[in-house]
């Protein structure tokens, strides 16, 4: 869907926000151009349709208001591969520092950002715009700061302030994921502690993804994040009341919204791995707009980086006999490797380890 033609990225660019911050700037160039007209294959949902999770009555509600919380799980799980959640206890004053502490971070100057840049793709700290413009054809109207937080915790030293915040978030933030998975291993008929322990979590990956999408002037032509899955086994996004955020449901492009104080969650490759594809991950991807500088931070949560992940052997053998194996075991450090040096691109990435068509 790139323009074919597009030239390599200039030099001189480093951010996609000094660029929209071009005085007079009413049309975006070649390089960060998509052809497809993307606004086309969008459809609406009925209001309230897309499935949500009281955490609260998860942790804290009766044995009944778990376990139908636990059934609603599963059956997001299953439909959408998405859910929001709500009354998960994270105030909503560090919601808006954190977002604050981010776009602290993507105001410094070009030359401090560049410090952060980092070289290779298991950096633990790296900041640059698309995804990654080595590979890239056409360039996404994004900024990004990618930073591991779990288990050993980096974060920039600029702008001040940002790394304490950015360590209280993302612990509460882990908190709420290691909850879910444990309702999801329920829900999959599964010990509740199964994901945690199979998949090492105590030494879990976790990364901030913060991602900067500028005004743009041509928002039918420019693209924030192309379709793609992400390669952990569930992401929490959070967002600046600005939205863009569109998931894949049954076929069709599906607007998010906005939704202040909930978490935005989305299964990745490895919950479908895991589940021997009963869930699987979703695609989604990043529109743009004209009304006004977007940011979210998607906080990724993976296995340990030396497990081995493959389908839950509990999940082979059913009442209806023996299923096998959908995909092939691989290391989580090898695939997370894998999908963060190529392009980002639908779910090419889980098509290398996928046995059969499931
Ligand atoms: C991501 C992502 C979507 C968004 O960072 O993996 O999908 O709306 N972000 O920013
Ligand atoms: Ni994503």
């Amino acid at each position: 869907m790139a323009a074919e033609t597009a030239s390599p990225l200039p030099s001189k660019i480093t951010s996609i926000k000094t660029l929209a911050e071009s005085p007079g700037l009413t049309s975006i160039p070649a390089t960060h151009t998509f052809t497809h007209d993307l606004h086309d294959q969008v459809t609406s949902v009925p209001e309230g349709s897309i499935p949500v999770i009281d955490y609260s009555l998860l942790i804290s509600g009766t044995p009944g208001q778990r376990s139908k919380i636990v059934q609603e799980l599963g059956r997001a799980c299953q439909d959408w591969g998405f859910f929001m959640v709500i009354n998960h206890g994270v105030p909503q004053k560090l919601l808006s520092s954190i977002l604050d502490g981010c776009k602290g971070f993507f105001d410094l100057a070009e030359e401090e950002k560049q410090e952060f840049k980092g070289n290779h793709v298991l950096d633990p700290i790296r900041s640059g715009t698309s995804f990654n413009v080595s590979v890239e054809k056409a360039f996404y109207w994004r900024d990004f700061l990618k930073v591991f937080v779990h288990p050993v915790f980096y974060s920039p030293t600029k702008p001040t302030g940002l790394s304490e915040i950015s360590l209280e978030y993302s612990q509460r933030v882990r908190e709420i994921a290691r909850g879910l998975l444990k309702g999801i291993s329920e829900s999959l008929g599964l010990e509740g502690s199964y994901i945690d322990k199979a998949l090492n979590l105590e030494l879990g990956k976790q990364i901030f993804i913060a991602n900067l999408y500028p005004t743009c002037p041509q928002p039918e032509l420019a693209m924030g994040m192309p379709p793609h899955s992400d390669h952990g086994l569930l992401t929490l996004l959070i967002q600046n009341g600005i939205g863009g955020l569109q998931i894949q449901h049954k076929g069709k492009w599906v607007n998010v919204g906005t939704h202040p104080n909930s978490f935005l969650v989305n299964t990745g490759d490895h919950l479908e791995i895991l589940s021997n594809g009963r869930y699987k991950s979703v695609l989604h991807r990043a529109m743009v707009n004209s009304m006004g500088t977007r940011i979210s931070i998607a906080m990724a949560h993976g296995p340990s980086l030396d497990s081995v992940v493959s389908p839950a052997p509990e999940l082979l053998v059913s009442s209806k006999g023996n299923e096998p194996a959908a995909y092939i075991g691989m290391k989580y450090k090898d695939y997370l490797e894998l999908q963060q040096s190529n392009k980002l691109d639908g779910k090419s990435c889980l098509d290398r380890v996928r046995i059969s068509a499931v």
